[in-house]
């Protein structure tokens, strides 16, 4: 039942080529494939097939029908006895993609037909070695009904098509490239297509298509866009080509995760592709630009070099997320695209990491596969490459990634393949560093600098721990890399950026001809992925929030500013928050900075993270404090907000940076200004709401109103949900927002918005909207009665008999127990508990409850 990497065999068996031939239909869908198989080195053990949910009709060997005593079935896998070291092995099976819910294998979304086979979702498609190192090459032919289904895609290149009798009509698709199963996509239904193409760094055309409904058309121009920076940015900064004649993205509505890079023919979740300013947010385009270009990406990380098996998940995840950070980076604005990031990180995995399903960048062993697709293996994964690519400098690393691809093209590889080519194409030495693959939890730095004024000397004395986490309970000092500066109090300037190495439990730095004691600015860029603790007091932060010259330390002193007091107020101490507000008017004043920094500097840190930063989690305690100091710092600054508000109104939409910078801080000042407690609040943001000509300020508004209760806010929910609820992507808005918002009864209204007509198990956007929005509101969802908890346990028992994947993503905030007091632990373990006890419940459910119990 558990898979654990020491295990790792070479296979027994190799598939170098395999013809697929589907027969299309949504009830009764014939698949017959033929597989050339060779026997990999010398033993007499039988031929295994992964089989899930599948029944062999036919079975042949070298083109003889097998009986049914020349086979057997184990597990869903089918055995063959074979004499030889080469044979070809045919079988039939029949499948029914209307009824699979899951949304694994073969499917049906919204008319079309569709599948997701990473990681293991080939084997309900068809009888094969399901695992990433086996690479075949693959020729599809697809037939299906032409009225139905007139667009036929598969991976690589289109070769010929036909008609066939009865309306029936067929293709024939070809992938030169050897693959794993993992990325095999076809797609069959009535799509359109945004027809573009890209000229390569050597000349060759691509082909780009991106194909949706015919009524979504208008909604691809920024992915299209996307694409083609994509791919001459991945020529530019890696060197990287692209190497088929064709390059196909699909939409669809039902989707387990956010996209899937197959070779040649890429499948997203819709949220991922369609946009237009009347219902995508910033971040909705943001998500699209950064989502194609990840999978793109994965083209060669993930593509050409694959994983040998899926404990090296993040050998491609890692890289490929590294590398479209990176990008995003580049296309917008490298600061804020970076606070963001480091937002995200330790919003989803500094949590995973100090909790029970805490596991390292690399893990070693595994009940279900899926569950490992994580901000662990994805996010920490791209800060260790972050900080491979910060110790090497930009040409070194490059020259590591380029032996990387060159060495294993075409393989299944591993991290350790990765941190070698690293070590001899980049001339480093990493042998400390690895540990950063097999040691979770999230490192902690103490920083303490001291200052001797007799030899006008700064020492830095830096103590690491990395603490405990599930099976391993001793640790060893990490190799962290430092980016510091010392700054001069009185001119407020610095000697520039240093990289220190941290690489014993505790350390000593020494820096010379300081005649005055200098103030620390560390970890500057998020250079480690660590939890850093200094001394520095408030007005040390003030000072580094005015004048850090490092945006990620300047916002970070401002957001340490803020967390100092509101921590303070939630342990009952009468904290002054006077250098708050000054450093926000500073800052939301200060001509040199941009809106968009000034948004993310000035915005207080979420709920949860300021439980993060604490033993015990009170979340009333925390959301009192967090919402008496923005009122303090609404009521304060109100001219300043009236000012700021004012002075970001658009006269005509654009997507410039300028333009999204000033649209993000107007949705700040509407939110401050409402937190003054003026009057007039609802009304301002009302009409914000009703005036916009975009989502970014029409939700925002929304969601500013959500929180309080006025008539505004019941007609501005009236009115989104009755002009968007045939849209359901901005429908999805609608139940997110009211989730999401701070209204002493949210927990009611989402147990009342899970019976709404609109909402429904069988798509994974809405469930995210709702549930996983809730879950992620502290405040509501951890409400003393335990009826938050209830209500996603009812829901995560509810989706497993029909989506377990999904339903297993919603289990973790349950998992948080130890940190929520006695009352609340008892409540949420016993939920837990009601999960574990329902009968046949999925292995992937099974094991997110069972170790979040542990
Ligand atoms: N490889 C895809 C991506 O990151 C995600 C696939 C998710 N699959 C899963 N079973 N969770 O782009
Ligand atoms: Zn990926």
């Amino acid at each position: 039942l558990i898979v654990r990497r020491q295990d790792y065999r070479p296979p027994d068996w190799l598939v170098p080529e395999i013809t697929l031939d589907f027969s299309l239909d949504p009830v009764c869908t014939q698949v017959r494939s033929i597989l050339t198989v060779r026997r990999n080195g010398e033993h007499d053990r039988p031929l295994k097939l992964d089989g899930d949910d599948l029944t062999p009709l036919e079975v042949k060997v070298d083109g003889q029908a097998l009986t049914a005593d020349q086979w057997s079935m184990e597990g869903g896998a089918l055995i063959v006895p074979l004499s030889g070291a080469a044979h070809q092995v045919e079988t039939l099976v029949e499948l029914a993609p209307e009824n699979n819910s899951k949304l694994m294998g073969l499917y049906a979304s919204g008319g079309l037909l569709c599948t997701q086979c990473e990681a293991e979702g080939f084997r309900r498609i068809t009888f094969f070695p399901d695992r990433p190192d086996v690479l075949s090459r693959y020729s599809v032919r697809l037939e299906a009904d032409r009225a139905r289904y007139p667009i036929l895609l598969a991976n690589g290149d289109p070769i010929e098509q036909g008609s066939l009798p009865e309306g029936r009509h067929w293709a024939l698709w070809t992938d030169p490239f050897p693959k794993p199963c993992y990325l095999f996509a076809l797609v069959a239904g009535d799509l359109a297509c945004n027809a573009d193409s890209f000229v390569t760094m050597s000349g060759r055309t691509v082909k780009l298509g991106i194909w949706v409904k015919e009524a979504d058309l208008p909604k691809t121009a920024h992915a299209m866009q996307a694409l083609k920076n994509s791919m001459a940015w991945d020529e530019r900064v890696y060197g990287r080509e692209y190497d088929l004649d064709v390059f196909n993205i699909v939409a669809v509505a039902d989707f387990n995760f956010g996209a899937m890079e197959n070779k040649g023919l890429n499948i997203f979740n819709s949220r991922y592709i369609l946009a237009d300013p009347d219902t995508a947010t910033d971040i909705d385009y943001d998500g699209v630009e950064g989502v194609v270009a990840h999978e793109y990406f994965h083209n060669w990380s993930g593509n050409r070099v694959t994983c040998r098996d899926w404990f090296q998940l993040s050998l491609k995840e890692g890289f490929t997320v590294f590398r479209d950070q990176d990008f995003s980076a580049d296309m917008g604005s490298a600061a804020v695209k970076r606070i963001e990031d480091v937002r995200v990180l330790r919003a989803a995995q500094f949590q995973e990491d100090s909790g029970p399903l805490a596991h390292p960048v690399r893990p070693e062993s595994y009940m279900e596969i899926s569950n490992f697709y994580t901000a662990t293996i994805y996010n920490k994964g791209a800060e260790l490459i972050r900080m491979m690519a910060l110790m090497l400098g930009r040409d070194r690393f490059r020259a590591g990634a380029d032996l990387y691809f060159e060495r294993h093209d075409g393989q299944a590889a591993t991290c350790e393949d990765f941190v070698r080519a690293m070590e001899e194409g980049g001339g480093i030495e990493l042998a400390q560093f690895r540990r950063w693959y097999e040691q979770a939890g999230t490192p902690r730095v103490r920083a303490l600098l001291t200052h001797d004024a007799a030899s006008q000397t700064a020492e830095l004395v830096l103590e690491q721990t990395v603490p405990p986490t599930p099976g391993q309970p001793d640790k060893q000092p990490m190799a962290i890399p430092l980016r510091i500066s010392l700054f001069d109090r009185e001119s407020g300037t610095s000697r520039g950026d240093e990289l220190l190495m941290l690489t014993e439990a505790r350390q000593s730095f020494l820096f010379s001809k300081f005649a005055a004691p200098p103030l620390l600015s560390i970890n500057r860029g998020f250079s480690a992925p660590v939890v850093i603790e200094t001394d520095r007091t408030q007005a040390d932060l003030a000072f580094l929030s005015a004048h850090d010259d490092d945006p990620f330390a300047r916002y970070e002193a401002m957001q340490q500013l803020m967390v100092n007091v509101l921590v303070g107020r939630v342990g009952g101490q009468a904290v002054d928050d006077a250098a708050v507000v000054a450093a926000i008017r500073n800052t939301a004043t200060d001509p040199s900075l941009d809106d968009a920094f000034i948004a993310e500097a000035i915005r207080l840190p979420s709920e949860a993270y300021i439980g993060d930063q604490l033993t015990e989690v009170d979340p009333d305690a925390i959301h009192a404090a967090r919402e008496s100091l923005q009122h303090r710092i609404g009521a304060e600054l109100e001219p300043l907000w009236r000012d700021i508000h004012a002075r970001t109104q658009a006269n005509s939409f654009s997507l410039s940076a300028a333009a999204k910078g000033a649209r993000k801080l107007r949705n700040t000042a509407l939110l401050y200004l409402c937190a003054s407690g003026i009057e007039e609040g609802a009304i301002v943001a009302f009409s914000q709401f009703s005036a916009a000509d975009n989502m970014t300020e029409r939700q925002a508004a929304l969601a500013i109103l959500a929180n309080g209760s006025s008539a505004e806010r019941e007609a501005a929910l009236d009115i989104f949900y009755n002009r968007y609820r045939d849209d359901a992507l901005t429908l999805d808005k609608w139940f997110q927002t009211q989730a999401f918002a701070f209204h002493p009864d949210t927990v009611d209204l989402v147990e009342e918005l899970g019976r709404h007509p609109d909402f429904t198990l069988s798509n994974p956007n809405r469930i995210r909207s709702l549930y996983g929005a809730f879950a992620g509101n502290q405040w509501a969802f951890h409400h003393r009665s335990g009826k938050g908890y209830r209500l996603v346990a009812d829901c995560i028992i509810a989706l497993d008999k029909i989506n377990p994947q999904t339903a297993a993503r919603l289990v973790p905030p349950l998992g948080r127990w130890r940190r929520f007091g006695e009352a609340r632990a008892g409540l949420m373990r016993a939920e837990l508990q009601r999960i574990l006890a329902q009968p046949g419940l999925s292995r992937d459910v099974t094991e997110q409850a069972s170790k979040s119990l542990d």
